[in-house]
């Protein structure tokens, strides 16, 4: 079976990428896993920038077919913020999800809402010879002030699925990968990595 190098150690994402991957010929391992310690500066100007420095720089290290995502919260109350700094929102140290959540809500006060958002996520495929393919998925949706579910990770807690009338945190697994902006990035990456994994390179570009 080959191995697929997921860039990051987040064990949301991995869940979350593993069942989207799980009917192809490959196994999902992640840095932490190979003993590969590094930290790569996401200093892009874009989400598909940041991807690809994380994919390229494991890929690299590893040798491995690597895939890696970027992937925020774009709040339009926020003029977009927190976007590209999602996983830092918080002037605290060391501060955690909820932490960052409750900045979030703290920046809305003041805002009435509703306060529609979206979740976006850029996935780059990245080969051992460095070979770049980029893919997106959105998710649209809008950030609630009462924390309502147990499920996922990051803002999925305060962000409401409006058709469904549920927060991510509200959905199973199987349901958040129906619609998420991950899902979304991974599904339209898929075609790329089953060509990999057929022919040992990418085709273009459709
Ligand atoms: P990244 O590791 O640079 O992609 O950071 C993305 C950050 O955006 C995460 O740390 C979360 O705070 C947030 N985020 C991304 N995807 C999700 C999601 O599916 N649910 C909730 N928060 C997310």
């Amino acid at each position: 079976m080959s191995k697929l190098l997921l860039a990051s150690n987040n064990p949301g994402k991995l869940i979350e990428i593993q069942a989207l991957l799980q009917d192809l010929e490959v196994e999902l391992v992640t840095p932490a896993l190979l003993g590969l310690e590094l930290t790569v500066e996401e200093n892009g100007q874009t989400y598909a920038e940041n991807a690809a420095l994380k994919g390229l720089a494991f890929a690299r290290l590893s040798g491995m077919l690597t895939l890696a995502d970027d992937s925020g919260l774009e709040v339009d109350a926020l003029d977009g913020l927190p976007g590209l700094h999602s996983a830092r929102f918080s002037p605290k140290p060391g501060a955690s999800d909820a932490d960052r959540r409750r900045y979030l809500l703290e920046r809305l006060e003041g805002t009435p809402p509703p306060w529609p958002a979206r979740f976006r996520c850029l996935i780059a495929l990245v080969t051992p010879a460095g070979v770049v393919r980029s893919t997106e998925g959105v998710c649209s949706g809008e950030i609630i002030s009462q924390e309502r579910g147990q499920n996922g990770f990051g803002y999925d807690p305060i962000f409401l699925i409006p058709q469904l009338g549920r927060t991510m945190a509200e959905l199973s697994m199987d349901e958040k990968n129906q619609l998420s902006h991950r899902a979304r990035a991974v599904l339209a990456a898929r075609p790329y990595l089953a060509d990999y994994l057929r022919n040992e390179s990418l085709t273009d570009e459709g």
